[in-house]
């Protein structure tokens, strides 16, 4: 199919899906297993395509909408009257040397203190906004070499996220504008590039307005890249794979490939595509007919490969299959991308939910901000896979990236991970902008194994009942059907059920169980699939058991919701009784910053999650992981250190998933009670110090035992790294866990010492947590108070290898010191 003249890139095309061919590391993948050769189906030394990453050696400049020399001259002179001589820090010449150096991904607002500003608490009360302008603007300038060789090829830049309304300049050349604070960007620099010689990118970053109404940081945080290739290319997200499993135990798997021609001459190409598997074995490979390609178009090239015994993509087993694929121009590549890919089915059915492979998933999902303690919005790529192991050690099989399009490295984790995801974009509007990101991320995500429906938006009141919210939605709708056929389309709507949206979406989604609501949706619409696209929002604060307005904590026992959510045990018993919804994501599986809900300042983030917003588990964590993991669940709650309230009732909960609990105080049965299906047991105990013990039984024998002992005075810290080794590559992280123990090494559940780190060797701290909503000490500091006896220090290697070491230490505690291995890594090319 013919798909006619190509226009220049420029915002609406799309950032990275792709990898060199220089380097054999596909774009939207790990690395492949070292044991994978490559694969000699052409000459890939010929393909003219690099991948190469830009985050290194930046400068920036925090600068002042209202002061024009803090500015640059920003909106002073009349910087578009003639091409290349824009804004004064846009031109090569400008002198940058007393702006600071860093690396990428990077988020300013992460850095800035918190402030105790009303018209800030909604977004984690930082000085973003009008009211700021000396810390709501951002200027970054990055100088590299092009080769003189690179003239004839095809060159750009490609941002996965910046937020937000960035100005992009190249050479002083301007190169667009992109407001999304989410949706990729890219832009064609081949002919303002400097052959031969230096560049200078620069990129002005405006945070002053919002995307949503949560934190959502500031800067480039996410990944830049520089792409080169032949004029003879496949099209920026120009592949699209989709698969079909066929009884014998075989799979169909068609391809796509948009070929574009971006010279003067027609050229004849053929698209040689091969697939392989997770050994790196050749399991199918075929080669298009020639095919003349005309100047300064594109071509859609379709391919159909059989894969034998094909090894289906599951949440339990996420095989992944790689396509190779090749443009040969007269025999020689011209151009090869590496994209991976899973096989697998999904389908809903409106009586019975979602099935994967044919076999029934309750959706067991979490909703999710992008950000994370000390680090803010921008996250090495190693704490998503951090976060989404979390999520699956609860028993979570979902995850909804709302309310905005995920960061590629997300999406690789679901991915090799096994966690489907409901992918969201930010605007819902079918105007050239609203579709336009909408586009740029199903272009870039639409080979993803994980993604199973795209959501086009979040509760719109003012559109989601309407005739013309209708319209807009339709439109919508039909982009994605365009781009993506195989995947339906869902809105998280918190009401007008059966109008407006609902006319138009392949599955209904339900924000809260809203009274009723979904029932009566059910009955008029029977023929409609369901899902819960927002629930619970329970309230809870690590590791506290009482509501504390002044402190801003809420009480971890399952009690707190707000007027529209619902305790865990609420909306699970709910769905689980009703078949037909295909499950619901909860708001949220991490604590997020900002919407410090039910109470304000001293609060700074979220009490939703799950999880706080370092990762460790709040009590709700084992309720779930009780009702959605098959290995015996015992937890009881709260901790064993009352003193002071000796002789006082303690309610004593405990979450298994097994027939009976036990609890003995001191060694004294308190009771065997059997478990009520999907809630839990409660025990009121007279507080004694000691040991609170609970054993749970299956069939009369003991499945699990678990223990609260009363803990002595802070003595030591102790230090956790979630790995050993980490590559030199200057992105990797170590997330280390902090306690503070007693004498006998128990965590002690009250401390809140605070604890200094330094580090010898080669890595950085580049943030600390602890998981306390109230704490307002600085992410990026070299202390942090334990907050429950817990905190968090990731540490980034450089890239050189040997051995970190993280110390820490602390008034009147034993210090701790770890050792990281950072091992030298195959360096991911750069410029
Ligand atoms: C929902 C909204 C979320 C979050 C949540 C808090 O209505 O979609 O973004 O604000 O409420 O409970």
């Amino acid at each position: 199919m013919k798909l006619g003249a190509v226009a220049p890139a420029t915002v609406g095309a799309l950032a990275g899906e792709f990898a060199s061919a220089h380097q054999s590391q596909p774009q939207n993948q790990a690395p492949p297993s070292p044991a994978a050769p490559p694969v000699a189906t052409t000459n890939p030394a010929a393909a003219n395509r690099e991948h190469l990453l830009m985050d290194f050696g930046w400068h920036f400049h925090l600068g002042d909408a209202n002061d024009e020399k803090a500015d640059f001259d920003f909106g002073a002179t009349s910087a578009f009257a003639k091409s290349g001589r824009l804004f004064t820090a846009s031109r090569p010449d400008f002198d940058d040397h007393d702006w600071r150096a860093l690396d990428l991904p990077h988020d300013w607002a992460v850095e800035l203190p918190f402030v105790n500003d009303p018209a800030l608490i909604s977004h984690g009360c930082k000085p973003l906004g009008r009211a700021y302008p000396a810390t709501s603007i951002g200027w970054y300038r990055k100088s590299f070499e092009i080769p003189q060789t690179d003239v004839g090829r095809k060159l750009w830049i490609n941002l996965d996220g910046v937020f937000r309304d960035a100005l992009f300049a190249l050479n002083g050349y301007f190169l667009g504008r992109n407001m999304s604070g989410y949706a990729p960007v890219r832009y064609d620099i081949t002919d303002v590039a400097n052959y031969g010689g230096n560049n200078v990118l620069v990129v002005r970053v405006d945070a002053t307005e919002n995307d949503g109404w949560f934190y959502e940081g500031a800067g480039i945080y996410r990944h830049v890249w520089l792409e080169k290739s032949d004029p003879l290319h496949i099209a920026h997200g120009g592949t699209y794979i989709t698969t079909e499993t066929l009884r014998t135990g075989a799979a169909n798997v068609t391809i796509a490939t948009e070929v574009q021609n971006e010279s003067d001459d027609l050229q004849t190409c053929q698209v040689v595509s091969s697939i392989l598997d997770e050994s790196g074995t050749v399991v199918a490979l075929t080669r298009s007919a020639p095919t003349d390609i005309p100047p300064w178009s594109t071509v859609e090239i379709k391919q159909q490969l059989r894969v034998p015994d094909a090894k289906l993509w599951s949440i339990e087993e996420p095989h992944l299959y790689r396509l190779q694929n090749t443009i040969e121009r007269a025999g020689v590549a011209a151009d090869e991308m590496q994209t991976m890919f899973g096989i697998r089915t999904f389908r809903f059915d409106p009586d019975t939910g979602l099935y994967l492979n044919g076999g029934q998933v309750k959706v067991k999902g979490m909703c999710n901000h992008q950000d994370h303690a000390g680090v803010g919005s921008a996250l090495p790529g190693r704490l998503q896979e951090f976060r989404v192991r979390r999520l699956k050690e609860m028993g979570a099989n979902a995850y909804r990236t709302s309310h905005n399009p995920p960061t590629p490295e997300l999406l690789r984790a679901c991915d090799r991970l096994g966690m489907i995801v409901l992918a969201e974009t930010r605007m819902m509007s079918s105007t050239p902008e609203g579709l336009s990101q909408l586009e740029r991320m199903i272009r870039r995500d639409r080979n993803h194994a994980c993604i199973f429906m795209w959501t086009l938006g979040n509760e719109e009141n003012a559109l989601q009942g309407t005739d013309l919210g209708e319209r807009v939605c339709r439109t919508m709708k039909q982009t994605a059907k365009r781009l993506d056929p195989s995947r339906p389309v869902t809105v998280a709507m918190n009401g007008q059920w059966g109008k407006g949206f609902s006319r138009v979406v392949d599955v209904q989604g339900f924000n809260y169980m809203s009274a009723g609501s979904m029932d009566q949706f059910h009955a008029a619409f029977p023929k409609q699939p369901a899902i819960g696209t927002e629930e619970a929002s329970t309230l809870s604060t690590r590791g506290i058991y009482v509501n504390d307005a002044d402190r801003g904590y809420v009480s971890a026992y399952d009690l707190n919701a707000p007027r529209w959510g619902s305790t865990a045990e609420a909306w699970w018993k709910y769905y689980v009784d009703r078949p037909w919804v295909a499950g619901a994501f909860v708001w949220t599986g991490f604590d997020y910053r900002g919407e410090p809900t039910p109470y304000g300042w001293p609060c700074i983030n979220s009490h939703f999650g799950v999880i706080d917003t370092c990762g460790f588990p709040k009590d709700n964590f084992y309720y779930y992981q009780a009702q959605w993991t098959d290995k015996p669940v015992l937890h009881i709650l709260p901790h064993w250190n009352w003193e002071g309230k000796e002789g006082t009732e303690i309610s004593v909960w405990a979450y298994s998933n097994c027939e009976e609990v036990e609890l003995f105080l001191n060694g004294m049965s308190l009771g065997r009670k059997p478990i009520p299906p999907k809630s839990h047991l409660e025990w009121s105990v007279n507080y004694a110090p000691g040991v609170l013990l609970a054993r749970a039984y299956n069939g009369g024998r003991v499945a699990v035992e678990v223990q609260n002992e009363t803990t002595g005075t802070p003595a030591a810290i102790r230090l956790m790294s979630d790995v050993e080794k980490i590559s030199a590559d200057g992105q990797d992280v170590a997330i280390v866990a902090v306690s503070v123990v007693d004498v006998q090494g128990r965590v002690v559940p009250t401390a809140s010492n605070n604890i200094q780190f330094s580090i010898e060797g080669p890595g950085k701290i580049i943030g600390v947590g602890n998981g306390d909503p109230s704490c307002h000490e600085p992410d990026k500091g070299t202390s942090r108070s334990v907050f429950g006896g817990l905190a968090q220090v990731i540490v980034q290697g450089t890239k050189d290898s040997g051995e970190i070491v993280l110390i820490a230490q602390s008034d009147g505690l034993t210090p701790a010191r770890l050792s990281i291995v950072s091992a030298a890594a195959t360096p991911r090319a750069g410029v």
